[in-house]
């Protein structure tokens, strides 16, 4: 198969890339600095801005199947301002999917996030619940793939975790209390892979969680033993952390701001893991504390 993945340099993308190169497929990376030589052999890199829908355009001709995986972090304060998820997620979308209407591309896979909601708290979670929205509404053969974090080397959620867990005693807003159920980048792959090859899942939307639900003071423990050290959780009261990154927010520079903290105090986990609609046992995906080489908490 043709497949374009817009956002296919980034921690995602670059190992989707590996994936589908070693099964025989065609992958075209587009991004807006793409470098051929951070990819595999074989894949082609096209510049684009998906803001920009001219930019974009040419690279859909001729591809069986889009897989939008462009992001904003949400981790961190936009540089542009928060309104910029908009124009990237929810914008981008729209251009992405205006771009595979007119090639005649056959199929669409979304990458959203679990939570996404487009009335939702954060500017994160709205532009990722609109744009699924705009996906759902179009007359392509669609698929929606909502994960919550996801680990593997490359990825920021544990060196962001790290930055919040300073050694020995970490402050962490609300006791570190909120949940997610992290999943590797390895088993989030096949499972892309399967939506883009299994015309089966067109249609669909799935909730993707790993194989357990991890609290933040864990995986702050967790990261910190991997590193040789340990820490003990400092509770601060999230009114107390809300004034912080608020403030932390209005300070010009400053990574973190109103929405991170909001972000933080929202559980980020499904009960019902979709991940068995890919014949996947959840037991059989791999555990955080293994890929960091430590003990369970
Ligand atoms: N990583 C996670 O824990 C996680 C969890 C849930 C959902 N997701 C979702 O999974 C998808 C991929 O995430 P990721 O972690 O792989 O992100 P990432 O590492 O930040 O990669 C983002 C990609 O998007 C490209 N990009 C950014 N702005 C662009 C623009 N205006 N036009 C064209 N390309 C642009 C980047 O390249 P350039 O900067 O060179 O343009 C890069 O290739 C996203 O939809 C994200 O929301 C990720």
């Amino acid at each position: 198969m043709d497949v374009l993945l817009a956002g296919g340099t980034g921690f995602i993308g670059r190992n989707l890339c590996s994936e589908l190169t070693d099964r025989g497929h065609n992958v075209t990376a587009l991004a807006r600095d793409p470098d051929p030589k951070e990819l595999p052999d074989g894949v082609e890199t096209v510049m684009g801005d998906v803001t920009a829908y001219d930019s974009i355009e040419p690279a859909f001709s001729e591809q069986d199947v889009v897989v939008n995986l462009v992001a904003l972090s949400p981790l961190f304060r936009p540089s542009g301002g928060d309104e910029m998820h908009d124009r990237i997620h929810r914008g981008g979308t729209e251009n992405c999917l205006r771009a595979a209407k007119n090639n005649d591309v056959d199929r669409f896979v979304q990458m959203s996030a679990l939570g996404a909601d487009p009335d939702g708290s954060t500017h994160y979670i709205r532009a990722k619940g609109r744009a699924e929205q705009l996906v759902r509404e179009s007359d392509l053969e669609w698929a929606v793939l909502r994960p919550s974090v996801v680990f593997g080397d490359g990825g920021e959620f544990i060196s962001f975790t790290r930055k919040l867990t300073p050694p020995v005693v970490a402050p962490l807003p609300g006791g570190g209390k909120t949940k997610f159920q992290p999943i590797y980048v390895g088993d989030l792959v096949e499972i892309v892979v399967a939506t883009i090859e299994d015309e089966t899942h067109t249609g669909r939307t799935y909730d993707i969680g790993g194989p357990q639900v991890l609290r933040l003071a864990d995986i702050a423990k967790l990261t910190r033993n991997a590193s040789g050290g340990s820490v003990s959780v400092l509770p601060v009261p999230m009114a107390a952390a809300e004034v912080g990154l608020k403030l932390a927010g209005l300070v010009p520079g400053s990574p973190l701001g109103a929405d991170q903290y909001r972000s933080l105090q929202l559980d980020n986990t499904t009960d019902d893991n979709d991940i068995t609609a890919f014949g996947i046992d959840p037991a059989e995906l791999t555990r955080l504390p293994a890929y960091l080489g430590v003990d369970e908490t």
